[in-house]
């Protein structure tokens, strides 16, 4: 053990925790054990969530809202009661503003369809202006250029700084009087960066702009609770949260959802439908067009419950210290360069970097040989590779069952890579 590693304190029982999730216990390159840091990408699954997706579809497999029969009503109550679940998670006002989608990048994409297609007051069109940043996923920016290619209105964003934060000082020129919606991340996929959401929605309500928030890498870490944040869309995707693929969330404001238009047609989300027209059933159905993804959201319940059997500010308190930590050994790397804060303040657990001039594709292979999972590219973030001037980036990122010790492997891995390079 390194010296370092005796003075953490806030972490969680990662011992017990990791016997809940069964990769965790693989190995690859004939016996390595793998050390998974690529929670950002997606989370490892426990077994309570694959026990729950199991039982499901051995159980109570049948469509939702449509069957009067038994096993039908059930998987209309496991489905319903998963969104209860989510709802209380985030602290949802009402269980009718939480809607199920595939992914963050459906929810996103669902809030810039609905204001693209509404009326005054949320109309977007060519004498307005949208909002975002510098830092997003890519899934945070393509829907608003879409939205502006449409409409024809403006596309305007936040910069970053050196150190990886965002650049606010020219937020009354950015955040104007034509702004309708401003959408961003609350944590950053590449940079680990918490931004400051009170400053930015206190200029866009002085404006009477909406709020989109991607709390894709914020709620499966922190407590996330939507009426705190005081914004009026909130989006996040099941599969980070140690919940399957393909299920994913938009929180929305009730009497926001009721005023805004759906975006996909289909079954189960209509009121009356002749050959003239359709009227449309309430939130959240209004925006559930088709069978929706019902194991997921399922398993996206079981995942909840287990977040929060452990809890939430535990967790969060556990990877601040594996974050305190892997900064501190990262930056003990010669040659390494942190993309992003290098301190734990307002970060999250994921760290990109830069080692020398060794490609970062390079870094990720080696560093598998060892039996080491990190993300190497872009990760959806081209533009702030672009702002760094690099092509691309490693990132490892922690989350509840990691330990110091996969710390120290990533670290004793980049000596090896270090040492492959020459
Ligand atoms: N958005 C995911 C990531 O950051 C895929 O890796």
């Amino acid at each position: 053990m390194t010296d370092a590693r005796q003075g953490l304190s806030g972490l969680l029982d990662t011992e017990a925790i990791r016997k809940d999730f069964p990769l965790l216990d693989r190995t690859v390159h004939d016996g390595k054990k793998v050390v998974y840091l690529d929670s950002a990408a997606t989370s490892q699954k426990p077994r309570q969530v694959l026990d729950a997706l199991n039982t499901y579809y051995e159980r109570h497999n049948a469509n939702v809202h449509r069957g009067v029969y038994t096993i039908a009503e059930e998987a209309t109550a496991l489905y319903e009661g998963a969104r209860d679940k989510v709802a209380a998670f985030i602290n949802a006002p009402s269980r009718d503003e939480v809607i199920f989608t595939k992914n963050a990048s459906e929810s996103l994409n669902l809030v810039a369809n609905m204001l693209g297609w509404a009326d005054e007051p949320y109309r977007v069109d060519r004498d307005t202006e949208i909002v975002t940043t510098e830092m997003e996923h890519h899934s945070n920016i393509v829907p608003w250029q879409l939205l502006a290619q449409r409409t024809g209105a403006k596309l305007k964003w936040f910069g970053i700084t050196d150190d990886g934060r965002l650049d606010l000082s020219n937020i009354d020129e950015i955040i104007t009087e034509k702004t309708k919606i401003v959408s961003f991340t609350l944590v950053s996929n590449i940079l680990g960066t918490v931004n400051p959401v009170e400053q930015i929605i206190r200029r866009a309500q002085q404006v009477g702009a909406l709020v989109c928030i991607d709390a894709s890498q914020a709620a499966p870490h922190m407590v996330l609770d939507v009426q705190a944040l005081q914004a009026d869309f909130v989006a996040f995707t099941g599969h980070k949260m140690v919940g399957p693929t393909g299920i994913g969330v938009l929180w929305g404001r009730q009497e926001l959802l009721e005023d805004l238009p759906p975006f996909l047609g289909g079954g189960e989300m209509i009121e009356t439908v002749s050959m003239h027209s359709s009227t449309y059933a309430p939130a959240p159905h209004k925006f559930e067009a088709g069978t929706p993804p019902i194991a997921q959201a399922v398993g996206l319940g079981a995942a909840v419950d287990y977040l929060t059997s452990i809890g939430m500010e535990k967790i969060h308190q556990h990877e601040k210290a594996i974050t305190e930590y892997a900064l501190k050994r990262l930056l003990e790397v010669p040659d390494l360069r942190i993309i992003g804060p290098t301190t734990a303040e307002d970060r999250g657990a994921a760290i990109s970097f830069t080692l020398g001039d060794i490609h970062p594709h390079d870094v990720g292979q080696v560093l598998d040989e060892q039996g080491v999972a990190v993300r190497v590219g872009h990760h959806c973030a081209r533009p702030v590779c672009l702002r760094y001037g690099i092509p691309a980036t490693t990132r490892a990122s922690f989350y509840l069952y990691s330990t110091p010790a996969e710390v120290d492997a990533l670290v004793d891995g980049l000596e090896h890579v270090r040492n492959f390079f020459g």
